[in-house]
């Protein structure tokens, strides 16, 4: 239980880092009164621009990367000094001793458990009145480190929609969906997969009033600062 404790909290503070907010607040602007209001990347890009938006994206990504990624590479390192540990005739088994905390049937849940909790801090952040962002970033950065091949059958599904619409929302709502989809298709880890619908489906529910506005034919399309603003 400690290390998924462990996951939970580390999970939540990392994500909880409001990176949106601080570029923007970089900006002398607080995101939180302009575009959607939304402190995630694409609003940044929105309000500020290319540059401020791809870092935003890029640092709410490596949060999920590290809160999902330190897991495996404590258990990658764990099995690496066990395996000098074996080679080692003074045979150094307290390195093993050290690491027990992160057997391998743990890896998995620990980091789906560190993921979970680095998005749920990412859209509910104690550091800016439990607002946030709608965890699609930072649950991209989560997954590419635990199924690499889905996230970027994930990412040509975003690419080929937002191309086709121009809308971010709906292009993000039907990678959550491809998410679980090709997860369970591929055969990854049952409760990666489990992950994978959990966050879709939250992160659709975090997209509802850009639902709305899509139904209704009022939501923002994105385009280049130089074409027409519809
Ligand atoms: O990732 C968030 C995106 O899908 C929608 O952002 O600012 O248009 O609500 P926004």
């Amino acid at each position: 239980l400690i290390p998924l404790i462990i996951a939970a909290v580390t999970g939540y503070l990392l994500g909880a880092i409001p990176f949106g907010y601080l570029v923007a607040r970089a900006y002398g602007i607080n995101i939180f009164e302009h575009g959607s209001k939304s402190p995630g990347a694409t609003n940044v890009k929105r309000v500020l621009g290319k540059k401020a938006g791809n870092t935003v994206f890029a640092l709410d990504a490596v949060k999920g990367a590290l809160a999902a990624g330190w897991p495996l590479l404590l258990a990658k390192w764990a099995a690496h000094q066990a395996a000098a540990s074996v080679k080692d005739p003074a045979g150094w088994t307290v390195f093993t001793a050290n690491v027990k905390v992160l057997t391998p049937d743990l890896v998995i849940p620990v980091a789906v458990t560190g993921l979970l909790f680095a998005v749920l801090g990412h859209s509910f952040s104690c550091f800016t009145r439990f607002k946030g962002g709608k965890g699609v970033a930072t649950s991209a950065g989560g997954f590419i480190v635990l199924m690499p091949v889905v996230t970027l059958i994930a990412l040509a599904v975003w690419l080929a929609t937002f191309y086709t619409s121009r809308y971010v929302s709906l292009a993000s709502i039907f990678a959550a969906i491809a998410m679980p989809v090709a997860a369970f298709f591929l055969k990854q880890h049952t409760l990666v997969v489990i992950l994978a619908a959990v966050i879709g489906a939250f992160v659709i529910i975090l997209h509802r009033a850009n639902i709305k506005r899509l139904l209704s034919g009022t939501e923002n399309r994105f385009v280049k600062k130089s074409a027409v603003v519809s």
